[in-house]
């Protein structure tokens, strides 16, 4: 009964790539599932030939209702993709998406899933919006950023605001270079990570491509390490981002 926001504070920098590897590469035999909540609509249906039903606009209705809450409600408003993963996807539209996070964010049990890890897809997050309500109700939330300049910038800024009241913060690194050290101490928080450019995996995640040994792919492996140190600090304690920060190399 985990759950892990991925979003980033601009561009596209591979927020639903992450999420999407970040599922595949669970490393638990828990159900885990990808729960697509972005503002601006959502890309996995058209990635995957999917219908948008059953998904997060259902999800959100039955959040309304407080039907099946008790029991964790996602798993019933789900689809399997063909290497068995199951997504909640989005609209492809703000306006129709924009109203379910709405929802959910004032309904935010509905997005735990009985059992297992729930991955959660805000995209872009700005202050006060319903995505940042979400956010705040996730156990843990990945800042994915790119390693330039202007965008640590703004990550540095955006930090201390943001995430007054939002669960364990770490910030991932997608592509660039730059010690996790170095990133850590110039932007003021724990760097969880560096995810690799790896074209081959990323369209292999958007159902564009067959991978062999996808496995091994950088990308899934760097989704692993990722997934684990999650796991590692589920309990999040006031000593963890100190703790993450000093244990990276
Ligand atoms: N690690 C990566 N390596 C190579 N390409 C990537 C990676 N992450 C994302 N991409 C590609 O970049 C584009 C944007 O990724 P996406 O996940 O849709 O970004 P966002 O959700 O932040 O808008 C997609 O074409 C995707 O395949
Ligand atoms: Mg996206």
């Amino acid at each position: 009964m985990t759950s892990v926001a991925v979003f980033s504070l601009a561009g596209a920098p591979g927020v639903t790539t992450l999420a999407m590897a970040l599922a595949t590469a669970w490393p638990m035999a828990e159900p885990v599932c990808v729960v697509e909540a972005d503002l601006s609509g959502g890309d996995i249906a058209a990635w995957w030939r999917l219908p948008v039903w059953p998904g997060l606009v259902d999800l959100a209705a039955a959040s309304r209702s407080g039907q099946d809450q008790e029991d964790g409600a996602v798993g019933t408003h789900t689809q399997v993709l063909p290497g068995g993963l199951r997504v909640c996807v989005a609209p492809s539209t703000a306006d129709r998406t924009a109203g379910a996070v709405d929802l959910l964010a004032h309904n935010p049990k509905a997005l735990t899933a009985a059992s297992g890890t729930t991955v959660v897809d805000l995209g872009r997050v700005a202050p006060h919006s319903a995505a940042a309500g979400l956010l705040e109700s996730c156990d843990n939330a990945v800042l994915v950023t790119t390693g330039d300049i202007a965008q640590l910038k703004r990550v540095k800024d955006s930090a201390a605001g943001l995430f007054v009241s939002s669960p364990r913060v770490g910030l991932v690194v997608v592509g660039g270079r730059g010690s996790t050290r170095e990133i850590s101490a110039a932007v003021g928080m724990p760097v969880w990570g560096h995810i690799p450019t790896d074209p081959k995996a990323a369209a292999f995640l958007a159902g564009q491509a067959e991978a062999v040994r996808v496995d091994r792919r950088p990308l899934i492996k760097a989704a692993r390490d990722l997934a684990r140190a999650l796991l590692r600090h589920e309990e999040p304690s006031a000593g963890v981002q100190a703790a993450l920060v000093a244990e990276t190399p």
